[in-house]
């Protein structure tokens, strides 16, 4: 087995595929234009029809990662990874693979209709966007969201039996209102949120600030109402977890304010086969031409290895659609 570590020790041990570029929702920090996306519920059609991997291909390239990086998980993002048509068959073939710590994130408006099979399909766990409680605002977010479809995507995937988790993105002005609510709904269901601080990608690369919202301001917010106390941090998690009262437990992603480069075990993967280091580096690099050539792969690994940032995350000018969270 080569050894594909850097310096700071870190290894590529968890893999993010982004099944396909586009998205029937169309979040205000995700996309730019409301324009760009489809009328609710139709999936538009991948930009580069051409490029869009099939499911061999995906295995192939997943196939040739695990095998020298000796994967944990698998996170299958997009664009929104629901609209993917051979998601089943694709989760058979990660399964034979060998891996089978699969994991999903959605928006969440076709879960009600998916959820039995994706628990079926050995799925484990789902990570499900929801930026607000209150409808309106769920709408004036993620634009094209139908909030009635989430919820009861949600609610569907925890009958189920699927490990449901929540993700939040906090935005000044837009949502903060919306921390309390977000965290007495989970605690209803007996799930964790997780808060995220805006990350400067895609579109908001240069531009977030006045819409950002940091961790401090969260555990403020939260702190208001209950008393809140730090849980211990698991190594390369990307969230940290707090518990807020007896029986309520949340996490924040602080890409900005805690940012967890030193520990990062991920790798990206794209819709198009290119691969990414590091969320902070928008050049990706396609490995399909190395699968069949251990040591050329390895390097190639070991080239996206070292664009990881050490310290702190920067952003890019990637959009989540493209490369997935
Ligand atoms: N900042 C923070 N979170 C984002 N997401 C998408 N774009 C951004 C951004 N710019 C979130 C989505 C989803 C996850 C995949 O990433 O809401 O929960
Ligand atoms: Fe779609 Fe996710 Fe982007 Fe929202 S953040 S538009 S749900 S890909």
């Amino acid at each position: 087995m080569y050894r594909i570590e850097d310096h700071m020790g870190r290894r590529f041990e968890k893999l993010r595929v982004s099944l396909l570029n586009t998205c029937n929702f169309s979040c205000t920090y995700c996309v730019s234009d409301s324009t760009t996306a489809a009328p609710q519920g139709i999936a538009l059609a991948p930009a580069t029809h051409e490029e869009q991997l099939d499911t061999n291909e995906f295995a192939a390239l997943i196939a040739a990662v695990h095998e020298l990086c000796n994967l944990k998980s698998i996170r299958l993002t997009g664009g929104e990874p629901l609209l993917y048509m051979n998601l089943m068959p694709l989760i058979e073939k990660i399964k034979l693979i060998g891996i089978d710590d699969i994991r999903l994130t959605t928006n969440g408006y076709y879960l009600k209709q998916t959820a039995r099979q994706l628990k079926e399909s050995g799925l484990q766990s789902i990570n499900i966007s929801l930026d607000a409680i209150d409808t309106v605002l769920m709408k004036t977010i993620a634009r094209h969201a139908n909030p009635q479809k989430v919820f009861e995507g949600i609610e569907t995937a925890l009958q189920e039996g699927l490990h449901v988790k929540l993700n939040a993105v906090i935005m000044r002005g837009q949502n903060e209102s919306q921390i309390i609510p977000l965290l007495e709904y989970a605690a209803k269901l007996g799930i964790k949120v997780r808060y995220l601080e805006l990350m400067k990608m895609g579109h908001l690369h240069n531009g977030q600030n006045e819409l950002f919202f940091s961790e401090q301001e969260i555990l403020e917010t939260i702190s208001r109402k209950y008393p809140i106390r730090r849980l211990d941090r698991t190594a390369s998690e990307t969230a940290r977890y707090w518990s807020a009262g007896d029986d309520r437990v949340f996490g924040i992603i602080a890409n900005e304010s805690t940012p967890f480069c030193h520990d990062c075990n991920r790798l990206r993967m794209d819709s198009r086969g290119y691969f990414f280091g590091c969320l902070s580096n928008a050049n990706g690099e396609k490995l399909a031409p190395y699968i069949h050539d251990q040591e050329s792969l390895t390097k190639k690994l070991r080239q996206l290895l070292l664009l990881k940032q050490p310290v702190k995350f920067h952003g890019s000018s990637l959009s989540m659609r493209n490369i997935g969270g």
